[in-house]
């Protein structure tokens, strides 16, 4: 198969890890007979600097003109003072609104092998960990208007959450499908003791529940979530929540999982065009340096090949590639424990390339 991939390096470490999964992506197109055409464009803070804009229109139309776009990470303390419409994380917001990629899917599952990476007791690890976040990702503060204004005398922010029906129930639709395929559990995540938005969206999911009868659908608030994830992540299949909420719950279940390096994600919206990234930002305080775990990186073009490719066996073969890698004891920095190989970023390519 042909397929033409946009790929994003980004900044920080985004080019570091991007260039591994590209290799990763050379390895299968030459074992499987496939040819991956990348056309790669400039976003984020690099953008900034050579066309003063993260978003320009020729990066945006090689989004929308492509089979699927493969990103590293945008942003760093270098942009922190642009305006807001320009900054680095603009352009991904404004690339995830104008594909439509309203379903944002962030698979934290605990790779046996680091259980010893992960912060938590011996005994809550050993029940196992294997959650599906299912974020929505164009509504909600993030789309709501931004507002800074002077108020008698002093500056007044203001950031509209807004969620309407349609928005609430398309997700809650992948979620229940999703669990369908999985555990057949869906926790719903609000805050409908205190928000309008979230009393509408705990209405909407149990409006569609009622079609799922085979699926189990419980409510529960934000802050409890939070508390649970780390108390006994076992209890989690599917877990559906806003934007906001979802990408704080994804960084914290990341983490009992060993490590944010390691985790990947699909966005996707009607289609089977997507974008796809691992969770973890530009990690500014390791870029450059060869350290960065790229296995987040590589596991999301694996995702991309089976969601948007329809190339299961392919997608299958990174996953064990990577999964032999961990086998044979080698770690980067952030997974590293005792006994174990530490390897570079590029090293960690290198042994994953090895395996397929
Ligand atoms: P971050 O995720 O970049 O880093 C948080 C911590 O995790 C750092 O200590 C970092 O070293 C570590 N880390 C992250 N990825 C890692 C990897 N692959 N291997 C090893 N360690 C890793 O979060 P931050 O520091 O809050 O954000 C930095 C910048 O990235 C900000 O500008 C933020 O807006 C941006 N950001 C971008 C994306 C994206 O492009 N999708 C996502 C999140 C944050
Ligand atoms: C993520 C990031 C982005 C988000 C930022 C960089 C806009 O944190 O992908 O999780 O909040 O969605
Ligand atoms: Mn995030």
């Amino acid at each position: 198969m042909n397929k033409t991939i946009t790929v994003i390096k980004g900044d920080g470490i985004g080019p570091e890890i991007v260039t591994e999964a590209l290799r990763v992506l050379d390895k299968i197109a030459q074992k499987y007979g496939h040819s991956f055409t990348y056309q790669q464009i400039d976003a984020g803070g690099c953008a900034i600097d050579k066309y003063g804009t993260s978003l320009p229109e020729e990066s945006l139309q090689k989004c929308l003109d492509c089979d699927s776009v493969l990103l590293g990470a945008v942003g760093g303390p270098k942009w922190d003072g642009v305006d807001k419409n320009i900054r680095p994380e603009a352009a991904l917001l404004g690339i995830r609104s104008a594909m439509g990629l309203y379903a944002n899917l962030r698979p934290a599952k605990l790779f046996p092998q680091l259980s010893g990476a992960s912060p938590l007791k011996p005994e809550i690890v050993a029940r196992g960990i294997d959650l599906l976040m299912v974020r929505e990702l164009i509504g909600g503060a993030y789309f709501g208007d931004h507002i800074t204004e002077e108020k008698n005398g002093e500056k007044v922010a203001t950031d509209l959450m807004t969620y309407s029906e349609h928005e609430i129930e398309r997700i809650a639709r992948t979620a229940f499908n999703t669990a369908r395929k999985r555990g057949k559990r869906v926790i719903s995540v609000d805050k409908a003791n205190v928000l309008d938005s979230s009393r509408l969206w705990r209405a909407v999911v149990h409006r569609v529940a009622a079609e799922y009868p085979d699926v189990t659908c419980t409510d529960m608030l934000v802050d409890n979530t939070a508390m649970q994830l780390v108390k006994d992540p076992s209890q989690f299949d599917v877990v559906v929540t806003e934007n906001l909420f979802g990408d704080i719950l994804s960084d914290e279940a990341s983490m009992i999982t060993g490590s944010i390096g390691m985790i990947p994600s699909s966005s996707l919206g009607e289609g089977t065009r997507g974008m796809y990234e691992p969770i973890h930002g530009s990690a500014p305080d390791i870029a450059g340096k060869n350290l960065a775990n790229p296995i987040g990186t590589i596991l999301s073009a694996a995702m991309m090949l089976k969601y948007s490719f329809d190339m299961d066996a392919e997608s299958e073969a990174i996953e064990a590639a990577v999964n032999k890698a961990l086998d044979d004891g080698y770690r980067t920095g952030d997974i590293m424990s005792e006994g174990m190989t530490q390897v570079t970023c590029s090293e960690m390519g290198d042994k994953i390339l090895e395996n397929i």
